[in-house]
């Protein structure tokens, strides 16, 4: 065969592997609203940048006539590509051949990917479609699946792991995107379950849609697997390119420094009055975050999930930071058992990345109740406490109103290592909240009283003048300093500069127990 010939029989090749499991598979996902493994790659990569692996690896199964069923590629595209200059590994499963089903095969796939990522310390996006294990196939399936968790563990807080939903995740498929660093799913086309609808419903005799069961609505806001539910496939893809700017490639570089033209000193005297003077009313965290950060650019992870914490990146002077942020206009933003779980894994991937942590404090405390307490609240609410202080990137700390109880403690206090802890004036540092404190202090002298609820009304004043403001912390050097709160993108962006070059470590150890 001469040159010419071997070219052509290359085109031809490729041609029939980017056909996947037939042009009427595609037809049929098309008219689904769901677009190819290699459209999905195209959205996600800098035009012209993809590079593929493994295009003509089949699956080498002879069970149920299987040897006369190959397809080039066997079900998955995968190869990398940069996006926004910056490499990326990628893997795409491709519905149109098997429902792309995990074999041997495709999980040798995408096993190689993730090997290869790890030894080139970059990212690993997984664009997932899957109907779960090669059923043909039996044992290797299994295998395959096991194979790629032990390198999504392994991987783990070495690269970045981001998996999107695009259609099908059920049984085995779901745990390897569980265990990455951030899931998003598209709405309406994919869903995510351990068993489906039927055998749920000869198990626990419920009924139950697919959507209900494991759709992107429910996983953000209730399971909190989600961290975005994207409107379409364009958007879910649009999400990972965003959040992939705030991401170092890997654990041993730092994220990038963009260019930044917001100034620094810029004042913002929309601060001053966003506190309300009513203690117990509500006003918008996420309006002061916006406030303060670079260009007022916010992006949010699992937003829809316990909304009495904000979590999310921003950037200071052009520097990326983990924002962790109590929300008063949610639940006064008291911390609950999802809240905590929330924080305490944004904590830990903040600090297994070099992200540095921004902590914004509003919190009456954490939330009391049976349900609470049955729940777990001690030992999920100790992953919060335990993800802070374990954590060493630097950490700068702003109370902007109440740091009470424990939820003081938690929230990136000094005593857990914080760096810089500010509090505005406003700030209300104290045991408990003034009227919890004077009915427990005050209980027997308020009876006695001739007007027991003014006697309370005027202990309580009493204590907030006198325990419930930042200064006493500010004493004894638990607050570095109370600034006015038109000053604190400044203060923070010039913190941050004061942290660059910092380090600080914890024993040696094989790993920590944190309470899970
Ligand atoms: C082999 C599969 C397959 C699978 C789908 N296909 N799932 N082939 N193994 N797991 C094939 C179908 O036979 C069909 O082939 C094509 O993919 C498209 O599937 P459809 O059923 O036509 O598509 P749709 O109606 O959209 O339904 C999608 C689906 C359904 C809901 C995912 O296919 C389904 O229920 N599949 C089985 C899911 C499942 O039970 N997986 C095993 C889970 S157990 P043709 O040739 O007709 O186009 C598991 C354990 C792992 O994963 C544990 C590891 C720890």
């Amino acid at each position: 065969m001469d040159t010419k010939a071997q070219l052509a029989l290359l085109v031809k090749k490729q041609a029939e592997a980017r056909l996947g499991g037939g042009q009427d598979k595609i037809d049929k996902l098309h008219a689904q609203g769901r677009l190819t493994a290699r459209e999905r790659i195209d959205l996600l990569l800098d035009p012209g940048s993809f590079e593929e692996f493994d295009t003509f690896k089949t699956h080498r199964c002879h069970n149920f006539g299987m040897e006369s069923t190959v397809y080039p590629g066997d079900g998955i595209v995968t190869g990398h590509g940069t996006v926004n200059g910056r490499i990326v590994y990628v893997y795409a499963q491709d519905f149109t051949v098997f429902g792309g089903s995990l074999s041997e095969t495709l999980a040798e796939k995408i096993c190689k990917v993730m090997d290869l990522a790890v030894k080139n310390g970059a990212p690993v996006v997984g664009l997932n479609d899957s109907g779960g294990a090669r059923i043909q196939e039996g044992v290797e399936s299994l295998a395959g699946y096991a194979d790629i968790f032990l390198r999504n563990v392994m991987s783990s807080g070495v690269v970045p792991q981001i998996s999107a939903i695009l259609g099908p995740c059920a049984g085995g498929a779901v745990y390897s995107p569980a265990l990455t660093d951030f899931v998003v799913m598209e709405r309406g086309n994919s869903y995510m379950f351990l068993t489906g609808p039927k055998v749920v419903k000869s198990v626990t005799h419920e009924d139950v849609s697919v959507e209900q069961l494991g759709g992107a609505d429910m996983h953000s806001t209730q399971s909190g697997l989600c961290d975005y539910p994207a409107a379409s496939t364009p958007d879910a893809i649009d999400y990972i390119k965003r959040l992939l700017a705030y991401l170092p490639q890997n654990n041993l570089e730092s994220p990038q420094t963009l260019v930044c033209t917001d100034p620094l000193d810029r004042a913002s005297e929309k601060l001053s009055s966003i506190v309300p003077s009513n203690p117990n009313a509500a006003y918008d965290m996420k309006a002061l975050i916006l406030e303060t950060v670079d260009d007022h650019e916010f992006f949010e992870i699992k937003a829809q999930f316990a909304p009495n914490l904000i979590v999310g990146f921003a950037r200071y002077g052009g520097a990326c930071v983990g924002i962790v942020a109590n929300q008063p206009a949610h639940l006064s933003g008291v911390l609950d058992i999802d809240s905590s779980i929330k924080g305490a894994r944004f904590v830990r991937f903040c600090d297994c990345f070099n992200i540095p942590l921004v902590t914004f404090v509003d919190v009456p405390g954490f939330l009391p109740g049976t349900a609470q307490e049955y729940g777990g609240i001690i030992r999920n609410g100790a992953k919060m406490l335990y993800a802070y202080a374990e954590a060493t990137v630097p950490k700068i700390t702003v109370i902007t109103r109440k740091a009470y109880g424990g939820a003081y403690c938690v929230m990136s206090s000094k005593h857990l290592r914080g760096d810089i802890n500010y509090s505005w004036p406003s700030g209300e540092i104290a045991v408990m909240g003034a009227k919890g404190a004077v009915e427990v202090l005050y209980a027997r002298q308020s009876k006695e009283a001739p007007d027991p609820a003014a006697f309370l009304a005027e202990k309580e004043r009493e204590y907030s003048e006198t325990v419930a403001n930042p200064y006493i912390a500010a004493q004894r050097g638990y607050i570095d300093d109370v600034i006015p709160p038109a000053a604190t993108r400044a203060r923070i962006a010039r913190a941050l500069k004061l942290l660059w070059n910092k380090r600080d470590s914890n024993p040696m150890k094989k790993h920590g127990n944190i309470p899970l």
